[in-house]
């Protein structure tokens, strides 16, 4: 088979999430050389139908599936599936691009943002890849250009975490909570362990022995593995906020050589996957509503030097965190597996 008419049978897992059906979309979006694609989740779903550009594709049983003959499979329905069937897809010789945390942190699978460290993908010895957490994601992408030129030791960041970050039910109780208070009825947490609608809880993901909780820890953990270097500090802080789509991240970064914000500014407007919008005035900065929701860049403004450090620099960054968050990069390793072959 040429080379031009490769195609890939392609197996998506958890297709009918927030993340799974926006998978299918930059799929046809990117025009990714599909010879089949199969559409899995639960035996709750299975029967049912995803849109795949202008078809209809009926979802499948994970449980009951046969991955033989799939080539790249891309998961994104929880740690616990990816534990229990990543491996059985990359046994059967599919190249796993997995959205959860369940692989992240093993020395022998790569964890890798396209735009900044795509070399580590070939070296895949279980035939899985993982993708980065949303939260670490669209921060490296900003970050990554600055620390080659300058080299990052600390990061302080502050998130601003939207809520489809946790899923479908999870956007439903925001808008369920959202409903019901200005109906003047209670709000009635279930997906989140307090009122979410008008409100900010600083608590993602359980909590650690170290009294972070373990979505703060993503922060640490896969910054120092993606940049390939442990000495890199980050000192994070995760909040879950009332936004549907897009997370916000307040950065400071100290650098070990000086760092302008004019220098800054230029080198991110350089950089791949990277919109500057930083100009001072009213709206001269991305939001999650205004920018990042629907969008695949990385917005990155309020560019200024820190007042409190000499080396010291602060940025806001924003992006659609089910996008390059998760199902655009993933897409991007696929692409990157692709272009292997
Ligand atoms: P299902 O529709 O059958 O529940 P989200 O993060 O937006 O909630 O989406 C989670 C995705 O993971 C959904 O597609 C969901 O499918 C899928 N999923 C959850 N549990 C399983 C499971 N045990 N087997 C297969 N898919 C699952």
């Amino acid at each position: 088979m040429s080379q031009e008419s490769r195609r890939f049978n392609v197996a998506v897992v958890g297709a009918t999430g927030a993340v799974g059906e926006t998978m299918l979309s930059i799929l046809i979006e990117r025009n990714f050389p599909i010879g089949r694609l199969v559409a899995l989740a639960s035996e709750r779903s299975a029967g049912g139908h995803v849109a795949f550009g202008d078809d209809e594709i009926l979802v499948q049983d994970l449980a009951s599936f046969d991955p033989a003959g799939i080539d790249i499979a891309l998961f994104s329905a929880g740690g616990d599936v990816s534990k229990a069937y990543g491996p059985k897809f990359a046994a059967a010789g599919a190249v796993v691009i997995d959205n959860s945390s369940a692989f992240r942190y093993d020395d022998d699978v790569p964890l890798v943002v396209a735009e900044v460290n795509p070399e580590a993908l070939k070296r895949r010895p279980r035939g899985i890849v993982a993708n980065p957490n949303c939260s670490t994601m669209q921060m490296l992408v900003a970050l990554a250009p600055l620390h080659r030129k300058a080299h990052i030791e600390r990061i302080n960041v502050a998130t601003y975490q939207s809520v489809s970050g946790a899923g479908r039910s999870a956007m439903e109780e925001l808008g369920r909570q959202t409903g019901a208070l200005l109906n003047f009825q209670s709000p009635e947490p279930e997906r989140f362990p307090v009122q979410i609608a008008f409100n900010l809880i600083p608590h993602i993901d359980d909590f650690q022995d170290n009294g972070f909780t373990k979505e703060e820890m993503k922060l640490v953990w896969e910054t120092q593995k993606i940049l390939g270097d442990d000495s890199i500090l980050v000192n994070p802080t995760a909040v879950r906020v009332p936004v549907f789509y897009g997370h916000s991240e307040a950065v400071t970064i100290e650098t070990r050589d000086k760092l302008g914000a004019d220098e800054a500014r230029a080198l991110l407007e350089a950089a791949p996957g990277v919109e500057v919008v930083d100009e001072r005035r009213a709206g001269g900065y991305p939001t999650p509503v205004t920018h990042a929701s629907g969008k695949d860049a990385v917005y990155v403004g309020r560019i200024r030097e820190d007042l409190s450090h000499p080396r010291g620099l602060n940025l806001w960054i924003v992006s659609d965190n089910i996008r390059k968050g998760a199902a655009l990069n993933a897409v991007q390793l696929a692409e990157l597996v692709a272009a292997e072959r």
